[in-house]
C-alpha cells in the first residue's frame, strides 16, 4: 500500500494518459473565426430552449445590446453602442459566429468564457435567432 503511485492532499489529480480525449467537453473553439466556420448548433431550438436563451440574454446581455438587442441598453452611456442584433446583417451571421462572439467575446465585447455554458450559449443562440425572427 505504501509502495504505490497515490495522489497525496493538495496533489494535483492525475493528467489524463496521452492522447485522450474527453468524451463531455464541448468541441474546441479556438477563435470567435473558427467558431464561426467550423460549429453546428448542437441544440434544437424549442421552445424551452429558447425560453432559457431570453432569460439568460436579459441577464448576461440585455445591459449593453438592449431589451430588443438595438443597441440601446443602459451600459451604452458609458461603453459603445454595439450593433443591431436583428439586421439584415445579423440575420446572416452563422450560429457558429454568435456562438464564437458569446464563448470568446468581439474586439470589445467581454468574453463568456466562464459566465455561460456551452449549452446555455447555445440557448442564447437560439433565442437571438427567435428575436431575429428566424
Ligand atoms: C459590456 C457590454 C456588452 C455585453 C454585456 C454584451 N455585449 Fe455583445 N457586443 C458589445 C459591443 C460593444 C459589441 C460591438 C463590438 C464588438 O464586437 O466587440 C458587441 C458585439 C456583439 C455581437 C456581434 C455583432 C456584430 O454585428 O458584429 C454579437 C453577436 C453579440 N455582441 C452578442 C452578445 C450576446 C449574446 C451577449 C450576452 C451573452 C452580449 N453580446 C453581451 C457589448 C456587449
Amino acid at each position: 500500500m505504501v509502495r504505490q503511485p497515490s495522489v497525496r492532499p493538495q496533489q494535483e489529480p492525475r493528467p489524463a494518459a496521452p492522447g485522450a480525449l474527453p468524451t463531455t467537453a464541448p468541441r474546441r473553439t479556438g477563435s470567435r473565426g473558427e467558431a464561426r466556420e467550423i460549429l453546428r448548433n448542437p441544440v434544437e431550438a424549442s421552445p424551452a430552449s429558447v425560453e432559457r436563451g431570453l432569460k439568460l440574454y436579459r441577464i448576461h446581455c440585455a445591459a449593453c445590446h438592449g431589451p430588443g438587442g438595438q443597441g440601446d441598453g443602459p451600459v451604452v452611456a458609458r461603453f459603445l453602442k454595439p450593433p443591431s442584433l436583428t439586421s439584415e446583417r445579423a440575420k446572416k451571421y452563422p450560429d457558429g459566429f454568435l456562438y464564437g462572439t458569446i464563448r470568446h467575446g468581439g474586439p470589445k465585447m467581454p468574453s463568456y468564457r466562464e459566465g455561460l455554458s456551452d449549452r446555455e450559449r447555445w440557448d442564447v443562440v437560439n433565442y437571438l435567432r427567435s428575436l431575429q425572427g428566424r
